[in-house]
């Protein structure tokens, strides 16, 4: 039987438009404090490396200002490691980062890095932080995901958001089946599965109906949309899809 399927909305691109100005707004904690509003189960921010988004400040910020889960994407450095522990968010979501990439393109390689991950995944679990890594729905990183001993991955919905983007139903029918086997195979081994990114209202409901999935974070289309419509109706919206799609 499937749960309820939470909602986690990435604040990054929030952030992204005031970064173009260099000012205070639009403030990612007032989007945090809308999404809490409106039912939204968490929120997600990246603090990058360079950070093009997010910054050091708005982490605290954000904790301060919602009671809700904060999920924090990092890549796996000592810079990172630190951060995180200062700050002690609800979630880490550890994610491959390359400076020169516009988003996160693909999926961590949780096999080839075992040996770096390990002590990373090690220090925050053992400090209470409940750790995720941003995997492509395969066997061998869902089963590095296992040795690493991590409770929760997500998996990258790129390709199949490219798919639904190109109108390549093959491709898309292919990507979606990979997620849903793989989400299948992590809940059966106790770890639970999330799902994100390149969501949207067109394509988000053959995700929401995998039944396993336990999350969805979604983000840029969601701030593109407030844009319009403002974000407590994206946020209302999405929620409605992924309701009906369960
Ligand atoms: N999940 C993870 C781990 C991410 O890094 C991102 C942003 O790249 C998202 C979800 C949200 O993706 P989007 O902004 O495309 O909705």
């Amino acid at each position: 039987m499937s749960g309820k399927l939470r909602l986690g909305v990435n604040i990054d691109h929030v952030a992204t438009i005031r970064n173009a100005r260099g000012g205070d707004h639009p403030d990612p904690v007032r989007a945090a404090q809308i999404v809490a509003a409106v039912g939204g189960d968490g929120i997600t921010a990246h603090l990058r490396e360079d950070r093009r988004h997010i910054r050091d400040d708005d982490l605290k910020r954000i904790q301060d200002a919602t009671d809700l889960p904060l999920n924090l994407e990092m890549a796996a450095t000592e810079e990172m490691l630190a951060i995180a522990l200062r700050h002690q968010p609800h979630a880490a979501c550890i994610v491959p980062e390359k400076r020169e990439e516009r988003t996160t393109e693909g999926g961590l390689d949780a096999a080839g890095l075992h040996n770096t991950l390990a002590p990373i995944v090690w220090k925050l679990r053992d400090n209470g932080i409940r750790v995720s890594l941003f995997i492509e729905a395969s066997e061998r990183q869902l089963d590095a995901a296992l040795r690493l001993g991590v409770p929760v991955v997500e998996f990258h919905t790129g390709e199949y958001s490219h798919a639904h983007l190109d109108g390549d139903s093959e491709k898309l029918a292919t990507e979606l089946k990979r997620i849903a086997d793989m989400a299948a195979l992590a809940a059966k081994n106790g770890i639970e599965p999330h799902a994100g990114h390149g969501l949207t209202y067109e394509n988000v409901q053959p995700i929401a109906a995998i039944p396993q999935l336990a999350e969805l974070n979604i983000g840029h289309y969601l701030v593109g949309e407030a844009v319009f419509v403002g974000l407590e109706a994206a946020v209302r919206r999405m929620r409605d899809l992924m309701d009906e799609a369960r």
